[in-house]
Parts: C-alpha cells; sequence; structure tokens
C-alpha cells in the first residue's frame, strides 16, 4: 500500500468529470487499498479518486470513528433524493483548513459497484449520504465551494491564493 499526495485546490484535475470504470481488476482494488490508507492519514471520512490524480469513479467513504468500516463505491449513482435537507459543517481534504456550512439532502438512494464486482442499491441518511453526496460530486468535478454565496467563494479564494504565494498550498 501506498500514501498518495493529496491534490488542493487549483489542480486541474479537480474539475475533470471521472471516467466510468468499466472493470473491478487488480488495479482499482489496488487503486482502492491506497486510497484508504492515504484518507485515513489524512485523518478524512472520504476520498474520491481524483483527488490523488485519477480520473476515475470511485470513491471510498468511513464515517465511522472506528475506522473499520470503510464504503468503496465504483460508479456511484445517486438515483433518488429527499425533498428534506441539513445542513452541515463540511470540510475537504483538497482544502486544508477550510470548514462551511453546506446544505444538502437528508435522505438519497444510492446505486455503487463494490469491489467484489456487485452491484448494490442502498438507502442512507445524515451523515454518510452527506459524504456521498460530497464524494460523487468530486466525480463529476463539482467542489464544496460551489455551494457557497459568491462573497465567500470569492474570500475563501483569496486565501488560498495567499497560502499558494507564501508557498503554503
Ligand atoms: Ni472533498
Amino acid at each position: 500500500m501506498a500514501i498518495f499526495e493529496i491534490k488542493k485546490y487549483g489542480d486541474p484535475i479537480l474539475r475533470e468529470k471521472a471516467k466510468v470504470i468499466l472493470k473491478v481488476d487488480d488495479g482499482i482494488k489496488k487503486l482502492a487499498c491506497n486510497m484508504l490508507e492515504t484518507m485515513y492519514s489524512a485523518h478524512g471520512v472520504g476520498l474520491a479518486a481524483p483527488q490523488i490524480g485519477v480520473s476515475l469513479r470511485l470513491c471510498i467513504i468511513d464515517v465511522d470513528l472506528n475506522k473499520k468500516s470503510p464504503s468503496v463505491m465504483i460508479n456511484p449513482v445517486i438515483v433518488s433524493c429527499d425533498e428534506n435537507k441539513i445542513s452541515g459543517r463540511e470540510g475537504c481534504l483538497s482544502f486544508p483548513g477550510f470548514y462551511e456550512n453546506v446544505k444538502r439532502h437528508d435522505g438519497i438512494v444510492v446505486q455503487y459497484t463494490n469491489l467484489n464486482g456487485e452491484e448494490l442499491e442502498i438507502e442512507v441518511q445524515s451523515l454518510f449520504s452527506i459524504a456521498i453526496q460530497h464524494e460523487v460530486d468530486h466525480l463529476d468535478a463539482k467542489l464544496f465551494i460551489d455551494y457557497l454565496p459568491e462573497w465567500k467563494r470569492r474570500f475563501i479564494e483569496k486565501k488560498i491564493k495567499r497560502n499558494r504565494n507564501a508557498g503554503n498550498w
């Protein structure tokens, strides 16, 4: 296993739509293992493949504090959403140090393929649901700051620019 560098905001791959995975082979399994190690070492609860520079539709999520039940989702598709929305403080490993409130659907139904190549459909709510929506967004080149009012997004971008100029990004 290996720990990868996590791409930060500004890297063009984060704005690329990720490609569908055609076959769950050893390469995909290895990618998932490396992503898990990378996510845990960065203390994250979710990571999408583009964040380590691989433009494929694969994401991993583990919202459990024990870090013992990660979900590996290949080609996840959100097939339905609750009307009800909830607001939660979100961060992103591609935006170290930034946390903002984002409104998302409470309940969703998601279809995906697991590492055994089985197609599954699950209904989830709250934290797990929010994490899946955040990661599926990554696969569609969407980032959590896109949900913020423009003034706030500009403010964050200015701060990031300052960090970058100081060599801290
Ligand atoms: Ni993220």
